[in-house]
């Protein structure tokens, strides 16, 4: 009900009386009253003025399944969400859900931010768009982790600004990086009970720690405009089904050429840890299996996950 009222209130050019509003839903005036008071608590600024009713002033920037839905294009990749106010990580949130494929869980704030290898992920309230989507592929496990190169993908496209992708699973731009992507997955040798794609992307940070400044940036740091996450949460939900259908359908291979149009790795100098050994080279390609193609003074190895640093990017020369 308070949604049908704030669409009342957003559709209006001016004030609406509370009469209009009760014989619209069908709710008392008192009523209407009740809900007018939980959307102020909510952040929504609405006007109530005698005799002429309420008029919305201006909205909170708040996650909700309403103003996601609403620009969602996706047969079932976002059509479940499950928003948190707050959460230890959206991550162990879909892990624990039992949840059909598609699922999104999304948190204004993680208490317990996860990030690759054992590492936390600052995720402070209301600035970023932390959130897990909840996968059950039926591919081998070995290609789960290919998964990350399509969500790349996808937030890549949906974040725009230049944004580019630093294999396998960090969108940068310019030379910081904007988003981190943690698949998870539970399986058997030979089969994948379901994977978890979460999605950390920092969108309206006003500045970062000392420790990360060097490293991180935002959406809103980037244009120096305030984005809308509902927005760009629904524009990346509609990329991934768009790419995840792809490679469901042809392996990474179909999506792999705009992948590489994407990715800033190619072509410059890196240094991978391959055996257990630091090597440095040419990252030249990605293979059909997700795989760093790296060239160095002792030939071609490929590398098919860990952690890459790549010359001129945070700060790596
Ligand atoms: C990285 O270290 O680059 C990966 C960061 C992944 C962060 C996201 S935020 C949503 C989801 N929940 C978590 O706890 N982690 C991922």
């Amino acid at each position: 009900m308070k949604q049908r009222i704030l669409d009342i209130l957003k559709n209006a050019d001016d004030f609406v009386s509370g009469e209009d509003i009760s014989n619209k839903t069908g709710i008392s005036r008192a009523a209407v009253w009740k809900h007018i008071k939980s959307l102020k608590n909510m952040g929504y600024e609405i006007d109530s003025v005698t005799n002429r009713g309420y008029r919305l002033v201006s909205s909170p920037d708040l996650i909700t399944a309403e103003e996601i839905t609403q620009n969602l294009n996706t047969e079932f990749i976002g059509r479940r969400l499950f928003i948190y106010d707050e959460t230890d990580s959206t991550n162990e949130r879909a892990k624990a859900s039992g949840e059909i494929e598609g699922s999104v869980f999304i948190a204004e704030v993680q208490n317990h931010g996860k990030g690759s290898r054992g590492r936390g992920w600052v995720s402070p309230r209301g600035t970023g768009i932390w959130h897990s989507i909840l996968l059950k592929p039926d591919i081998p496990p070995s290609e789960v982790s290919q998964i990350t190169l399509v969500a790349g993908l996808a937030v890549c496209k949906a974040i725009g600004m230049g944004a580019k992708i630093k294999w396998p699973n960090d969108i940068v731009i310019g030379t910081k990086k904007v988003c981190g992507i943690l698949t998870e997955m539970s399986a058997e040798t030979d089969m994948v009970h379901y994977v978890v794609c979460g999605i950390g992307i920092n969108v309206n940070t006003e500045n970062f720690d000392a420790e990360i400044k060097h490293r991180a940036t935002s959406m809103y740091i980037e244009s120096g405009e305030k984005q809308i996450r509902n927005d760009i949460i629904a524009r990346e939900l509609n990329y991934f089904e768009y790419y995840y259908k792809k490679f469901l359908e042809g392996g990474l291979g179909a999506i792999l050429d705009e992948y590489k149009e994407n990715c800033v790795t190619i072509g410059r100098d890196v240094t991978v840890i391959y055996k257990k050994e630091n090597v440095t080279g040419k990252a030249a390609d990605i293979d059909e299996n997700g795989a760093l193609v790296v060239e160095t003074a002792d030939g071609t190895i490929r590398v098919t996950s860990g952690e890459v640093s790549v010359r001129g990017i945070y700060g790596y020369v």
